[in-house]
C-alpha cells in the first residue's frame, strides 16, 4: 500500500466538510483528502460510506465498483466492503479481512469525514465543527479547488487589501481607509476590518440594500480544527446598519499538498418575501459569491511559486495575522 506522505495528513483526524450530501448518488465518488485517495459510496439503505481508494487485493479502484446492498463490490474480482472496513472475499469466506475505513457523517447539507486514529475509543469521536447559523437563512453551499497549498489559500482569505484589487462587488475602497484591529487567542485569530465599501456593478442593487458608498465592515474569526473561517459582513450608511448582511462560513481541506478544497456555506436574512427569496435572493447571492470567490481562485492560480514560506520583512499591515495563522495550523491542526 502506498504510504500517504501529504504533509497534511495528520489533519485527517478532524472533520472535513468534503462534500454536499446531494452530490452523492449510489454511484461511487474517488475524492482525495490529505493526500489520501478514497471512495465515498452510499448503501442502498441511503448510508454513506468511504473506504481507501485501492482495493486491498490488486489495487483497483473500488471507485470503479458498484454497489451492492450495503456493501461496495469491487469490479475487479468481486471482493464486498462493508462500511467499517470487513472485507468479505467470496473464494475465502472464512478470512477475516479488513480494510480502511473513514468515519463519516451528513449533517448541514453536508457529508463530513475523518480518519479514526489508532487506539481511539468510540466515545473519544470528536464533534463536528459548529458555528453561528440560526438567525440567518441557508442562501448556498458552494465547492471551489484551488491549486495552492493550505497556508496559502488560507492567507488569501484572511486579509483585506486584495479586495480593492482582486473583486468586484465585495470590497473596500482603498485599503488605505481601511480601519484594522487583529485579536490573537490560543485557538483563533479574529480580525475586524472596516472602511468604504468599493463601487460595484448597480444591478445588485436592485434585490439587495447596501450602496457604493456604504461603511462596509468584515470581520472574522478563523479556527484550526479544522481550519475554518467565518466572516461577518456588514454594511452601514452612517449609524443605520443595512438589513442585508453576509454570513460566509468557509472551510480550508487540504486535499493534497498543493491543492486545497474551499467548502463555503452562504447566510444571509431573509431578502425578499415568501418564495420570492429562495428563487431570487439566494441564487443571486450564490452566484455573485460563487464569482467572486472564482476571483480569488484565479489569483491564486497565478502565484509564481507555491513555496508556503512567508518573509516577515516583506508583510504589510494587513499582512501580520498570516504568520499567527502558520502558527496555529501547525499546532492546531497538524498537531504538532
Ligand atoms: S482487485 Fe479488488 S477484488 Fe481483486
Ligand atoms: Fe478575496
Amino acid at each position: 500500500m502506498a504510504e500517504n506522505t501529504c504533509r497534511y495528513r495528520a489533519g485527517l483526524r478532524h472533520w472535513h466538510p468534503l462534500l454536499p450530501t446531494r452530490q452523492l448518488r449510489r454511484r461511487p465518488l474517488r475524492l482525495q483528502l490529505c493526500g489520501e485517495p478514497l471512495v465515498l459510496f452510499r448503501t442502498a439503505s441511503g448510508v454513506a460510506a468511504a473506504v481507501r481508494e485501492a482495493c486491498p487485493h490488486r489495487r483497483m479502484s473500488l471507485a470503479a465498483g458498484r454497489v451492492r446492498g450495503e456493501q461496495l463490490e469491487c469490479a475487479y474480482h468481486g471482493w464486498r466492503f462493508d462500511r467499517d472496513g470487513a472485507v468479505h472475499c467470496p473464494l475465502m469466506p472464512a478470512a477475516e479481512l479488513r480494510h480502511h475505513a473513514f468515519q463519516v457523517r451528513e449533517a448541514h447539507g453536508l457529508i463530513w469525514l475523518r480518519q479514526p486514529q489508532p487506539q481511539e475509543p468510540p466515545q473519544a469521536l470528536p464533534p463536528l465543527p459548529s458555528w453561528p447559523h440560526a438567525d440567518l437563512l441557508l442562501a448556498g453551499i458552494t465547492l471551489h479547488t484551488v491549486p495552492a497549498p493550505l497556508e496559502l489559500t488560507l492567507d488569501n482569505f484572511t486579509e483585506t487589501e486584495h479586495t480593492t484589487t482582486i473583486h468586484q462587488v465585495f470590497g473596500f475602497r482603498d485599503p488605505a481607509q481601511v480601519q484594522l484591529r487583529v485579536d490573537l487567542e490560543l485557538n483563533a485569530t479574529r480580525v475586524w476590518n472596516s472602511g468604504p465599501q468599493k463601487p460595484f456593478p448597480r444591478l445588485f442593487d436592485a434585490f439587495i440594500d447596501i450602496r457604493p458608498a456604504d461603511a462596509f465592515a468584515n470581520d472574522w474569526v478563523t479556527s484550526f480544527a479544522p481550519p475554518l473561517t467565518v466572516y461577518e459582513q456588514t454594511w452601514r450608511r452612517g449609524e443605520r446598519l443595512r438589513r442585508f448582511r453576509l454570513r460566509v462560513v468557509m472551510f480550508f481541506l487540504p486535499l493534497a499538498d498543493a491543492c486545497t478544497q474551499l467548502t463555503t456555506l452562504l447566510y444571509t436574512p431573509r431578502v425578499l418575501p415568501g418564495p420570492l427569496h429562495r428563487w431570487l435572493a439566494a441564487p443571486m447571492v450564490r452566484a455573485i459569491s460563487t464569482y467572486e470567490l472564482d476571483l480569488d481562485v484565479r489569483a491564486l492560480a497565478r502565484l509564481a511559486d507555491l513555496d508556503p514560506q512567508l518573509s516577515p520583512r516583506s508583510l504589510g499591515p494587513f499582512d501580520r495575522v498570516l504568520l499567527e495563522n502558520r502558527r496555529r495550523i501547525q499546532a492546531g491542526y497538524l498537531g504538532g
